[in-house]
């Protein structure tokens, strides 16, 4: 079936699903073990508590959880979808996770892969996926975003191990008579990339007398913050901007701006960037900090199911973080009508 005079597909979000361990660990219960206080938490970055998973749990469990939401949304099979992507810089296995994924779903017609882009991964991941339905070579995907950050923490520096926390988001894509993705843009620049990254080490170990290897392990997160804050609260407004340019609209017409969750005053001093009021950008900081990946789709979702975001209402979507890499996509909720 072909759509529109160019002969290609639209695209329509027609299912959102999330999923958080239970295990809740607050800021007080920090205070208790670093050097820390939740009115610092609190006051420099809008984080009051944080989801963290258990001991048996894994981040694909979370994956699988946030999918099956969002296929029951959608009104879908697993069966129904074509292809399937993860996007997580926290894989259970670096050969990639999205396989497993897609088997534990049962979406047995799908191929499915990971996409890393750090914080920008749930963004990068929509645009191409949408790229696959457009194209008429993918009629339904599944955009999976999860990421289990605590894992790869370390839990003695108080500068990072506050300001993270463990999540899954998923969205469902579908072909559609009318397009409603509307306008993107996307970036990386890895002349910055030292800022923010879970770095691949490890010691020299010797094989033979005549050859020596090196025996990789990741590192914990390291961050520059200050520069992270700078480059965001620069960078994002920008990409925004281009990819409503595109799309044609003012920003002053979207009410919804989901932006990643990675700060209180990023997501405020974006607001005003753009000249657009605060309580256009939603937020879930307080309960789950920031879930890198997962946290656009972690936040659409409970704006979805409170009912503060309604089919066909416009929303931007705008990742960025590690790469350095930074996104955003112009589109509108819902199955249309
Ligand atoms: N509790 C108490 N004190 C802390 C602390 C904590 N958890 N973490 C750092 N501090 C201290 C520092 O040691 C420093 O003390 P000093 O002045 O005695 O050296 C002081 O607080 C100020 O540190 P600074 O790094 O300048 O704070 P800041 O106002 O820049 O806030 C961040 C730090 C990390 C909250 C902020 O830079 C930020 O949010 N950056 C963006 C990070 C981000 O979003 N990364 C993910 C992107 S995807």
């Amino acid at each position: 079936m072909k759509y529109g005079n160019s002969g290609l597909q639209g695209v329509q979000l027609t299912g959102v699903g999330k999923a958080v361990p239970e295990f809740c660990l607050t800021n007080d219960q920090f205070a208790q073990v670093i050097d820390t206080s939740d009115e610092w938490i609190y006051t420099r970055t809008g984080i009051k508590e944080r989801r963290v998973l258990a001991l048996d749990e894994t981040v694909l469990d979370l994956a699988l959880r946030a999918s099956q939401q969002a296929l029951a949304q959608a009104g879908l099979v697993p069966e129904d979808l074509e292809m399937v992507i993860l996007a997580t810089s926290t894989p259970e296995d670096l050969f990639g996770t999205a396989s497993l994924l897609a088997t534990r779903l049962g979406a047995t017609r799908a191929f499915a892969f990971d996409l890393t882009a750090a914080c920008t991964g749930f963004v990068f991941a929509l645009a191409t996926a949408a790229q696959f339905i457009r194209t008429g070579s993918c009629g339904r995907a599944l955009v999976v975003a999860a990421d289990g950050l605590t894992r790869f923490m370390d839990w003695r520096d108080r500068s990072t191990c506050v300001l993270f926390g463990d999540g899954a988001g998923a969205v469902v894509l579908e072909q559609s008579p009318v397009d409603q993705i509307l306008g993107m843009e996307l970036r990386s620049d890895g002349r910055n990339a030292g800022m923010l990254n879970i770095a691949a080490s490890g010691p020299e170990v010797e094989i033979r007398e005549d050859l020596t290897i090196r025996q990789n392990a990741y590192q914990p997160i390291s961050m520059n913050g200050r520069e992270v804050y700078r480059f965001a609260v620069t960078a994002v407004p920008d990409v925004i901007e281009k990819a409503l340019h595109r799309a044609d609209i003012d920003p002053h017409t979207v009410r919804h701006y989901f932006l990643h969750q990675a700060n209180q005053r990023i997501l405020d001093a974006v607001a005003e960037r753009l000249g657009v009021p605060r309580e256009c950008f939603p937020s879930t900081l307080a309960h789950y900090a920031n879930t890198s990946a997962a946290s656009i789709p972690i936040t659409m979702e409970e704006w979805i199911t409170q009912g503060l975001l309604q089919p066909s209402e416009l929303m931007v979507l705008a990742g960025f973080g590690a790469g350095l890499t930074w996104g955003a996509v112009v589109c509108r909720w819902g199955r249309v009508a």
